[in-house]
């Protein structure tokens, strides 16, 4: 179902939602010159957008003095969670007036944005799952048929840090994607995959053509934005 904005309203629905990976935004501190540069980039391209920002380096410290505290996965993935926020929060400014006067911690109040602002800002939501579940969510929320992971790679068939014949996609099946997901759960838990698999799944059900790029290049956030080439993966039917 497509939330539609009406007439009346300010701003079209967003019909992308973009995952920003925590380690862009945030080694330790929020990135404030890294939100700027990537917020010129998602101006540039001229439409509405949603956005869900990860935790990074300073989420996994919390989250881990939470831990040693109290022991609690719970209390762990909360303290995750408000790190996310403040680095949405950060995004959220550098965009300015159009992404409004905060960011949103449930679908459902973002949803009710649509219309009434350009820029759809969050952080993570409920402990147990991530921002990629969560920007996955927004976009079944808001109705958006395309999503933009900004990370620092594209997919490829093994783990290019530690084979170098690794081979990267162009394009991907959900069914590849999940596959890929699935072996990197499989190998050890915690192992890290670009997408987790549950956001996989999520895509994959409501058919949301997924992009895949490397946030240091801002062209090719546009690109994938606006659903040109760039040098990622697209993953779709
Ligand atoms: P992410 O793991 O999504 O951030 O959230 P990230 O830094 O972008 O992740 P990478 O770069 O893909 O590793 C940070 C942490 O916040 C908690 C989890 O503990 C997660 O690891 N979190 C986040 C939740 O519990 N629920 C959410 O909805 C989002």
């Amino acid at each position: 179902m497509a939330i539609k904005s009406s007439p009346s309203q300010a701003y079209p629905a967003p019909h992308v939602v973009l995952s920003v990976g925590g380690s862009l935004l945030n080694d330790g501190a929020p990135n404030t010159q890294m939100a700027k540069a990537l917020a010129s980039a998602i101006m540039s391209a001229g439409i509405s957008a949603g956005a869900v920002c990860g935790g990074g380096k300073q989420a996994r410290a919390e989250a881990d003095k939470a831990r040693d505290k109290s022991g609690s996965e719970f209390d762990a993935d909360m303290a995750g969670i408000a790190i996310t926020h403040k680095n949405a929060d950060v995004l959220r400014k550098a965009l300015g007036a159009a992404a409004g006067k905060k960011i949103f911690t449930d679908f459902l109040s973002a949803r009710a944005a649509v219309g009434k602002q350009k820029f759809i800002v969050m952080g993570g939501t409920i402990p147990g799952i991530t921002t990629d579940a969560d920007s996955a969510l927004l976009a079944e929320a808001l109705g958006a048929k395309r999503l933009v992971n900004i990370s620092n790679t594209a997919i490829y068939d093994s783990d290019p840090r530690t084979n170098p014949n690794a081979k990267k996609f162009d394009t991907m099946s959900y069914a590849q994607l999940i596959s890929l997901a699935q072996l990197s759960d499989n190998r050890r838990a915690g192992t890290h995959f670009v997408f987790d698999l549950l956001a996989c799944s999520l895509i994959a059900r409501s058919n949301i053509e997924t992009h895949f790029v490397d946030g240091r290049d801002l062209a090719q956030v546009k690109a994938a934005m606006l659903g040109n080439k760039h040098n990622g993966t697209i993953v779709r039917n």
